[in-house]
């Protein structure tokens, strides 16, 4: 099957999903705590929030705090909550000028409820932004949104909604948190590991996958468009055959 003309020419992502990884190791290499990493980390996530907005992303998604990070020490998760806060207080007004809107998604009623407040209000205020849709993963695991997403489709089907014969690709879609979102078309991961970590485990079936060895807080403006341009190169088939000319 030949791919459209449309999908040929589509090479500027529209979705980039990251793992923010490295923090910790980036912040024990500078003989600072962990948290300081995170901190660094944050003024990296300015920096890729203004980038990709500008060379116009529609959708950057970020692994913000894993539903497994909820495992780490209590004052490693009260300084990643701190930080989420402090951000939020301090950049949505910004979010808001440069005409980002805010979504969240992940099992968000295991915040603390001042989290969660926050992140609502950040969220309304930038609610009427017709730019990029900055997207947090937060308490976010890509098991748990399936789990959820498929329990919500039981519901409807008891309910007689529809009937199993029903559920297909586009039922499962729409009953994720990332519901309405475009799937990313690639997904980078820092701080040299090669996993996926649970995240996005649907939504990531086609992306184009980058592993870099940088560690978050390094994670550059320049690197990011070097994965976009190699992105740009990159042949996406979508489980197809592309047909090229014979000689
Ligand atoms: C992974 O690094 C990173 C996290 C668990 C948290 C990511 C959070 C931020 C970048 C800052 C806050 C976010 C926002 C949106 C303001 P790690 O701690 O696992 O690093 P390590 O593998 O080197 O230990």
């Amino acid at each position: 099957m030949n791919m459209s003309e449309t999908e040929k020419n589509v090479k500027s992502p529209r979705h980039i999903a990251i793992i923010m990884d490295g923090n910790g190791r980036w912040a024990e290499q500078h003989g600072h705590l962990r948290v300081k990493g995170h901190e660094v980390g944050a003024e990296t996530v300015d920096r890729m929030v203004s980038v990709c907005a500008e060379i116009g992303v529609e959708v950057l998604t970020l692994y913000a705090f894993s539903s497994e990070n909820w495992q780490r020490p209590a004052l490693e998760v009260a300084a990643l909550m701190r930080l989420l806060r402090h951000y939020l207080r301090r950049e949505s007004k910004r979010l808001k000028k440069e005409n980002i809107r805010l979504r969240a998604i992940g099992r968000l009623e295991r915040l603390d409820p001042a989290v969660r407040k926050d992140l609502e209000k950040a969220c309304a205020q930038t609610a009427s932004g017709t730019g990029m849709i900055l997207n947090l993963a937060i308490s976010y695991g890509g098991r748990d949104e399936l789990c959820d997403a498929t329990a919500a489709i039981c519901r409807e089907v008891q309910s007689g909604k529809y009937s199993c014969d029903e559920i297909d690709d586009k039922l499962m879609t729409a009953h994720l948190d990332t519901a309405g979102l475009p799937d990313p078309d690639i997904m980078i991961r820092t701080g040299g590991e090669y996993r996926i970590s649970n995240f996005l485990l649907w939504q990531l079936a086609y992306a184009e996958l980058y592993f870099s060895d940088t560690l978050w807080p390094d994670f550059s403006k320049e690197e990011l468009l070097r994965i976009i341009n190699d992105f740009q190169q990159r042949e996406r088939r979508f489980g197809r055959v592309v047909e090229r000319g014979r000689p």
